[in-house]
C-alpha cells in the first residue's frame, strides 16, 4: 500500500486507515464473547498484513473493547506496535459515566482528557498513542484548557500527536490558536453519501494548514456497498440510489467493485482524503489493495458528484 504522510508531521502511515469501530462484532461490550475478540484479533492481523499502518480507535468504540482487541493483537504479532501508527480518541461521555444520571455528554475538560488518555494507554497495553483525538467538538471547550491538557499529555510521552474529529473549520482555527504544535487531523465524514465537507470549508481548510482530512464511513456506512449492518441514526436514511447506479456503471466500465469506485471518488480530491475503512471481513480487507489502480477521470469524478448531489451543478 502507498505510504503519506500525517498532517505536518513526519509520520508516516498507509494511504488508507483501518477503523476498529466494529471489530468486536457489536457495540454491547456485554455481548462480546472470547471467540468475537479472537475473530476482531483475527480481522486486524488481516488488515496489517495486508499494508495497514494506521488504526484507527476510540475510547467508546465497544465501551473501550476495541482498544482491547487492539492490545491483544498487539501482544500477539510481534514488531506490529513499532510499525503501526495507534490513532485513538476521547471527549465523549456515555450517560451514568462517572456519577449515575449524568448525561451522554461531550468533556473536554483537561482532567477528562488526561484520564481517558491513560485509561486508553491501559486498554491498547502500551506507553503512548501516536495521535490523540478530540472525538466531538465539546460546547464548552476551553482552548487553553485542552492546550494545558496536550501539554501534560505530550512531556509525559504519553501522547505523541494531537487531532481533532467533527470540528468545523472555525473550531479548528480556534483550537490551534491555542497549541504550539499543528492539530494533524480533522477525521470527519466525507463520502458519496455525505458530502458536506466538500462544500463548507472543511477540505479547504485541511489544503490552506497542510492538515489530513480523514474519511469516516467512506461508504455511508455500508450504503454504498452490499448494504448496512448497522448505521448511527443520522445515517439512516441516506438517499444513494442514483449514485449507487452510476457506480455500478463505472464500476462494470473498469472492470472493479462499486466500493473501491467510492473509495477512489475520495482518493482524487487533492487534500489527500484518508479512508477510514470499516469492513471487518477479510475477503474485502484483501480486495481493498486494488482501489489504488483506479484512476478516475475529472470527468468520472464529476458525474459521480452529481449523481450523489441528486442535481446539476449550478
Ligand atoms: N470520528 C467519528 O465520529 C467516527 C464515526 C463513525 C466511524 N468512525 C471511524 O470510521 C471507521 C469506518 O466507519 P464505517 O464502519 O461506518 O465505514 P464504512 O466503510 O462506511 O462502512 C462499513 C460497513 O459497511 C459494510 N459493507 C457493506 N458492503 C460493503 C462492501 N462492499 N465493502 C465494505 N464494507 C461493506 C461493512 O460490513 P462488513 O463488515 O460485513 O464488510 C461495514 O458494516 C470506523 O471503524 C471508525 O474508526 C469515526
Amino acid at each position: 500500500m502507498q505510504e503519506i504522510t500525517l498532517g505536518r508531521s513526519s509520520l508516516k502511515t498507509s494511504r488508507l486507515a483501518y477503523g476498529t469501530w466494529r471489530i468486536a462484532g457489536s457495540w454491547d461490550p456485554a455481548a462480546v464473547t472470547a471467540k468475537a475478540r479472537n475473530t476482531g484479533v483475527q480481522t486486524l492481523i488481516a488488515a496489517y498484513e495486508s499494508g495497514f499502518t494506521l488504526f484507527d480507535l476510540a475510547d467508546i468504540y465497544c465501551g473501550g473493547v476495541s482498544e482491547e482487541i487492539m492490545g491483544q493483537t498487539l501482544r500477539r504479532v510481534n514488531g506490529m506496535r513499532a510499525r503501526v501508527v495507534l490513532a485513538t480518541k476521547c471527549g465523549i461521555r456515555a450517560a451514568n459515566d462517572s456519577e449515575k444520571g449524568a448525561p451522554y455528554r461531550y468533556d473536554f475538560s483537561a482532567a477528562h482528557i488526561i484520564d481517558a488518555c491513560e485509561h486508553s494507554l491501559g486498554r491498547l497495553g502500551v506507553e503512548h498513542v501516536d495521535l490523540f483525538q478530540l472525538h466531538r467538538p465539546d460546547y464548552l471547550m476551553d482552548p487553553q484548557e485542552v492546550a494545558q491538557a496536550f501539554a501534560t499529555l505530550e512531556a509525559s510521552g504519553k501522547v505523541r500527536h494531537f487531532g481533532v474529529s467533527n470540528f468545523r473549520p472555525s473550531q479548528v482555527t480556534l483550537l490551534q490558536s491555542a497549541l504550539k504544535a499543528p492539530l494533524l487531523v480533522n477525521q470527519v465524514e466525507i463520502s458519496l453519501a455525505k458530502l458536506d465537507c466538500l462544500e463548507d470549508g472543511t477540505l479547504d481548510q485541511c489544503l490552506t494548514e497542510g492538515m489530513t482530512p480523514m474519511a469516516w464511513s467512506p461508504l455511508g456506512g455500508g450504503h454504498l456497498g452490499e448494504g448496512v449492518r448497522k448505521v448511527l441514526p443520522s445515517q439512516e436514511n441516506y438517499r444513494i440510489g442514483g449514485v449507487k447506479r452510476q457506480l455500478d456503471i463505472l464500476a462494470r466500465e473498469m472492470g472493479t467493485s462499486r466500493w473501491l469506485v467510492a473509495l477512489a471518488w475520495l482518493l482524487k480530491h487533492p487534500a489527500g482524503i484518508v479512508p477510514i475503512i470499516g469492513t471487518t471481513r477479510t475477503d474485502r480487507i484483501h480486495e481493498l489493495a486494488a482501489v489504488e489502480d483506479i484512476q478516475l477521470t475529472r470527468e468520472q469524478w464529476y458525474q459521480l458528484l452529481t449523481s450523489a448531489r441528486r442535481q446539476d451543478l449550478p
